[in-house]
């Protein structure tokens, strides 16, 4: 099947969304890298309809009957690795928890927290700006992943510039981007970022690579969030830009940091992707698109900003649920092995760690 872009006058839309998904699972399964594989290599957190399953496969927006989004018509899943703490003298390992993004409600005071879960971003051109082109919502079927395990050093890191960490000063912190896992302690924690790319070959659904059929614009050194540049012509149809923040609160480790014998902290940061990656250049995330029906497109189509697009408590152009609602979903467990207490071993990896 072929979908071809459609030609629409400037300055149509500037419709960013950015709402709020709970955990709905947390196992090492993979539909879209290795599907039937029980268990996959690694561990994952994942969020959205509870339609996944290590053979997902087609409209999973017609499949599932809930969703840890905020939008009750995004059946999707997003997921990424998990990070673990390495112990500095006895060598365990504990999955970091994580916790969500600020102010992503607007329930009031009494209101439950999202549990944990990332913040999910499909944004057009900017924060500020129109985008001068028209942006086609994902196709039912739709899959894609940014990043790779494989990928082991800076200057291949470097060409994926949309893949971040930040270390938090406070929960609201969003300035300073590495390509490396933090070298300090991170008072308020650390947030893992991914961005995916914008441009679409047309054509297919998903490629072998799970990467080929979508094409990065971004020029390096332009910042995560910036969508403007036009699509080259063996990906001509432009999408939106979709991202996650992840926040990784690491707080509950920031005393037993590796020191030397004076107590001076050494250089050797502690956390772990649970594919054994200690510095943070093999970060990757995937994504499974399961909007029902034209509802995606349908916030794409209008001017909505953020909760003006609609919030837990706040209606807008897209239906939303309560709190309680999204961290009721969840998806039982197929891989059943302890994750998150202290580890001898991070499940599945007998590798020697990557620094
Ligand atoms: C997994 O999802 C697919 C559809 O995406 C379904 O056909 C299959 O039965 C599901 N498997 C399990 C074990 O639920
Ligand atoms: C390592 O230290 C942690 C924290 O004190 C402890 O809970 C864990 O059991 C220890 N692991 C081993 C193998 O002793
Ligand atoms: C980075 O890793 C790739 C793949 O292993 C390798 O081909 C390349 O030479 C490495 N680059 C540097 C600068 O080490
Ligand atoms: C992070 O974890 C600490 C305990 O380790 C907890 O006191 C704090 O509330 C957590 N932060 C957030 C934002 O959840
Ligand atoms: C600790 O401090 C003392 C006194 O300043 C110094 O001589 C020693 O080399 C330091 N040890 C380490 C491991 O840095
Ligand atoms: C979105 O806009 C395009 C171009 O104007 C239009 O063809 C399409 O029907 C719209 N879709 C929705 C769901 O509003």
């Amino acid at each position: 099947m072929h979908w071809f872009p459609l030609i629409v006058q400037a300055g149509l839309s500037r419709a960013a969304l950015r709402f709020g998904c709970a955990t709905v699972s947390s196992q090492r399964l993979d539909p879209l890298v290795e599907p039937g594989q029980i268990p996959s290599a690694h561990v994952h957190q994942i969020v959205g309809g509870n339609a996944f399953n290590a053979t997902m496969t087609g409209d999973i927006g017609e499949q599932g009957t809930c969703t840890t989004c905020a939008y009750t018509e995004d059946f999707s899943n997003y997921w990424t690795a998990v990070l673990y703490f390495r112990h500095p003298t006895n060598g365990s390992y504990k999955r970091v928890p994580q916790y969500p993004n600020a102010q992503l409600g607007y329930e009031g005071r009494d209101a439950p927290d999202i549990k944990g879960g990332m913040t999910i971003y499909y944004t057009e051109s900017d924060f500020e700006t129109d985008g001068d082109q028209y942006i086609s919502a994902f196709k039912p079927g739709f899959r894609m992943t940014v990043g790779s395990p494989t990928i082991t050093n800076l200057s291949d890191a470097q060409r994926l510039p949309g893949l971040r960490y930040t270390c938090l000063e406070t929960i609201l912190t969003r300035s300073h981007e590495t390509y490396e896992l933090p070298s300090r302690p991170c008072p308020a924690g650390i947030m893992a970022i991914h961005h995916f790319p914008t441009c679409w070959d047309g054509v297919n659904l998903d490629s072998p690579d799970h990467q080929s059929h979508m094409r990065n614009i971004k020029p390096p050194g332009d910042g995560g969030f910036l969508n403007r540049a036009r699509c080259p012509e063996s990906h001509p149809v432009k999408m939106p830009q979709l991202a996650y923040e992840t926040m990784w609160n690491t707080t509950a480790f920031a005393d037993l940091w590796p020191r030397d014998a004076n107590g001076t902290l050494l250089p050797q940061q502690p956390f772990v992707w649970s594919f054994m990656d200690g510095k943070g250049y093999g970060t990757h995330a995937d994504y499974v698109f399961g909007w029902k029906g034209d509802s995606l497109q349908r916030a794409l189509n209008s001017s909505c900003m953020f909760h003006g697009c609609g919030s837990p408590g706040m209606p807008g152009v897209l239906q939303t649920q309560p709190v309680a609602d999204m961290n009721r979903c969840a998806v039982e467990n197929t891989v059943t092995e302890d994750t998150e207490g202290w580890l001898t071993e991070i499940p599945g990896q007998q590798a020697m760690m990557r620094y």
